[in-house]
């Protein structure tokens, strides 16, 4: 795993950003994975930034999205397509066709799942899968449970995420309380995988992902398990990790 640790949160986003940019000058056809939530919204204004400049090309690169809540309908500014095309696919000159989420309107979630999984296996996989991570080892929508699960599935939201999602919400009972999500699985196939985080309610859980043993009960200790991880933060977030295992410190 590889560490990169910006000093604030632009730092990190802008770190963050040379990643994403990276792979998209290196690979113009990439398939990337975004995720949503409030953690990489500073490194997708830089990446709009950079497109219009005329720095990033995104003509040629497909995208999938993590997770998607059920039962949101894309023009609820809460679903994440809403949220995906505000922040990043409205504003760069990506292929909207090319831009995939699971379908949290389907009447039959399984088969939207699955659906999913044979797309992306369909684009050839993804090259770089970004990720942020729930206060409680979630990634994507992986809640802690007894497994790992694979493929992309239908989950109930944990009762912390859903109060955690509730203030984007007006009223409690409008916060979804299932999602799709792509699997841990799905995730651990990407052939990167880059983690963000950001302040120091983050710490903790950092520290136990990357420090602690791996569990299903924290989804994202399973990220230890791919060859090709990088975790970029912020010092606030990074400070407990970098404090357990001085190894890292540097990179
Ligand atoms: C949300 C999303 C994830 C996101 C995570 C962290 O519930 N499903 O994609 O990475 O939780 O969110 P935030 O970055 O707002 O802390």
């Amino acid at each position: 795993m590889r560490i990169f640790c910006g000093k604030d949160y632009a730092d990190m986003s802008r770190k963050a950003a040379n990643l994403v940019s990276a792979q998209l000058l290196l690979k113009p056809d990439s398939v990337l994975g975004f995720a949503s939530g409030s953690t990489p919204l500073g490194m997708y204004e830089e990446l709009v930034a950079r497109c219009r400049l005329g720095d990033l090309d995104f003509s040629g690169a497909s995208a999938i999205s993590a997770d998607e809540y059920r039962g949101l309908p894309p023009e609820n500014r809460q679903s994440y397509r809403y949220y995906m095309n505000a922040h990043l696919y409205d504003h760069v000159n990506i292929r909207k066709e090319r831009t995939f989420l699971p379908d949290g309107m389907a009447e039959d979630s399984a088969a939207a799942c699955a659906d999913y999984e044979a797309l992306i296996r369909r684009l050839g996989g993804v090259d770089l899968q970004v990720l942020g991570v729930g206060h409680n080892g979630h990634i994507g929508f992986n809640e802690p449970g007894p497994s790992f699960p694979d493929e992309t599935h239908l989950v109930n939201l944990a009762a912390s995420t859903v109060a955690a999602n509730r203030r984007f919400f007006g009223r409690e009972e409008d916060v979804p309380r299932q999602a799709l999500t792509i699997g841990v699985g799905t995730i651990l196939r990407a052939r990167r995988v880059l983690l963000m985080v950001s302040g120091s309610e983050k710490a903790d859980v950092i520290k136990r992902a990357f420090a602690g043993p791996i569990t299903p009960e924290l989804p994202a200790s399973a990220l230890r398990l791919h060859r090709d991880v990088v975790l970029v933060g912020d010092e606030a977030a990074l400070s407990e990790l970098l404090a357990a295992t001085p190894a890292h410190k540097g990179g």
